[in-house]
């Protein structure tokens, strides 16, 4: 990358690639979000809205400031409204076979000289980056959940990744006031390498019968300090995300240790995803969260 990052491009428009969005747009970048229809890209917008006009309401933000930065916001029906952004993160399904699609559709639209990036919470960086024409301009900025409140941002680099593109993403991800964490490509990285075999342990803690979920949560919550239980944060992040990520430190590490507990198998094969489809370790359909189990 030679020139500065001004405008950018957002594939997947979910809980990760709106949050990214609010926080760009805020940071006055031009965002093009894209997703596979025009209704979740509307969704995306309407959310980001909305957490913008909560911020407004407790004095973090300007009326003005979210009506600017909205309007910085445009959806994008094509790769080839991409054809001009200086950086693309791409943020869909911790899926790799939906991301090497992704990557094989989006090279021939892109500006040779932009920069890839993946918001991938656990697939190998260099991995992805080979899917690409450019494995030297690709990276991993891989945010935490809910975007526009976590200050960590771990920047990984893939084998192939040039200097210039790891400065420039450094230099991204500062201009976000953001902190960067930099971690090597390895599954999972750091926070998820540390963070997700403690959440499936909760599960395992659940599957075996030692507690319900509120006894879990409750038990970390006011015996760890944690300011989430495990099965919350869970539901949080997305009961497919937690799978697949720990299916990736599985067969990334061939360690036993990190098999995926059958429990949360059998929560993802049910379309219980945590918050984003209303039901998980909790239901959220009410007005209060109630335990599952
Ligand atoms: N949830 C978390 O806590 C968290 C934290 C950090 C990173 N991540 C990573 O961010 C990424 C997205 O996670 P999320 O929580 O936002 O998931 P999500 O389910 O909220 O959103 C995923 C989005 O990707 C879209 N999508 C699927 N296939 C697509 C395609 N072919 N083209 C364009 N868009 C497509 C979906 O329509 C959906 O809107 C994953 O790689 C995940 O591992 C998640």
């Amino acid at each position: 990358m030679s020139g500065k990052i001004g405008r950018i491009g957002i594939i997947g428009a979910g809980q990760m690639g709106s949050g990214i969005a609010h926080v760009a747009a805020l940071a006055d970048y031009d965002v093009c979000l894209y997703d596979v229809s025009a209704e979740r890209i509307e969704a995306g917008i309407a959310t980001i809205s909305g957490n913008m006009a909560r911020q407004v309401s407790s004095g973090k933000l300007e009326d003005k400031q979210r009506q600017k930065a909205l309007s910085r916001i445009t959806p994008a029906a094509s790769f080839e409204e991409l054809a001009d952004v200086d950086l693309v993160i791409e943020a869909a399904t911790e899926d790799e076979t939906i991301k090497r699609k992704i990557f094989a559709q989006l090279c021939p639209a892109l500006n040779p000289e932009a920069l890839i990036a993946t918001n991938t919470s656990s697939i190998s960086i260099t991995r992805l980056a080979a899917q690409t024409d450019r494995p030297e301009r690709f990276i991993g900025i891989h945010f935490m959940n809910p975007v526009p409140v976590m200050k960590l941002v771990e920047v990984v680099r893939g084998i192939a990744t040039e200097d210039t593109t790891f400065e420039a993403a450094k230099a991204f991800v500062t201009s976000l006031d953001k902190t960067i964490t930099v971690a090597e490509d390895f599954p999972a990285f750091i926070v998820n390498r540390i963070l997700l075999p403690m959440i499936n342990e909760a599960i395992y803690t659940l599957y075996e019968g030692v507690g319900t979920v509120e006894a879990i949560d409750t038990a970390m919550k006011l015996g760890a300090n944690h300011p989430m239980g495990p099965l919350q944060l869970a539901d949080f992040i997305g009961l497919d995300t937690c799978l697949s990520i720990m299916q990736v430190l599985y067969e990334g590490l061939a360690d036993s240790k990190y098999r995926p507990c059958p429990l949360l198998v059998k929560y993802v094969e049910a379309g219980w995803l945590g918050r984003k489809t209303g039901r998980g370790f909790y239901d959220y359909r009410g007005d209060q969260p109630i335990p599952t189990r």
